[in-house]
């Protein structure tokens, strides 16, 4: 027997300023994207956006609905609308940001599991590591330089 641990690396930025200049430019995409959110119920406006090889940002928000599970995560639209609108293209980079009605978000807003499950399979699919950067409204920014550091033991094809 022997105990092991997983390591999960990240870079944490004080601000948009510290980020390399396209990242930065990708959370304030994130940042406008929230304000599309529909999100009555949960009052948690979630903002997404993705940076593709070819250069195109595609952005994404959350959806609610009265049937709650019906609903889907900002970074789950995102990455489904660019892989609706450009079949193939490599994702580089994903960014998510959230605002709430009810209280201040100060701190990175970590993507769900669900999400974690997609880039995972975007990453591969991509044949490179997927940046993400999360904030909050404001605060400080968590880089990761791939999703396998924010995902340890995932579900892989390779199991079905
Ligand atoms: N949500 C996201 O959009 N992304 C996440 O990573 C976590 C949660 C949304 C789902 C729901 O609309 C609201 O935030 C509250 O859970």
């Amino acid at each position: 027997m022997k105990k092991e641990q997983f390591v999960c690396p990240y870079t944490v930025y004080d601000g948009l300023e510290e980020l390399d200049p396209q990242d930065a430019e990708l959370m304030r995409r994130a940042h406008e994207a929230a304000r599309n959110a529909y999100a009555p119920y949960s009052k948690f406006n979630v903002g997404a956006a993705v940076r593709l090889a070819n250069g195109e940002v595609v952005t994404g928000n959350n959806i609610e609905n009265a049937a709650y599970p019906s609903g889907l995560c900002a970074e789950r639209v995102a990455m489904f609308a660019a892989m609706a609108k450009y079949p193939g293209v490599a994702f580089e980079a994903l960014a998510v940001t959230a605002y709430s009605s009810t209280k201040v978000i100060d701190e990175p807003v970590a993507p769900c599991g669900a999400c974690r499950q997609v880039m995972v399979e975007v990453e591969q699919t991509s044949k490179r590591p997927l940046r993400v950067l999360c904030q909050g409204t404001t605060g400080p920014i968590m880089v990761f330089d791939g999703i396998e550091s924010l995902m340890p033991f995932i579900f892989l094809d390779k199991f079905l």
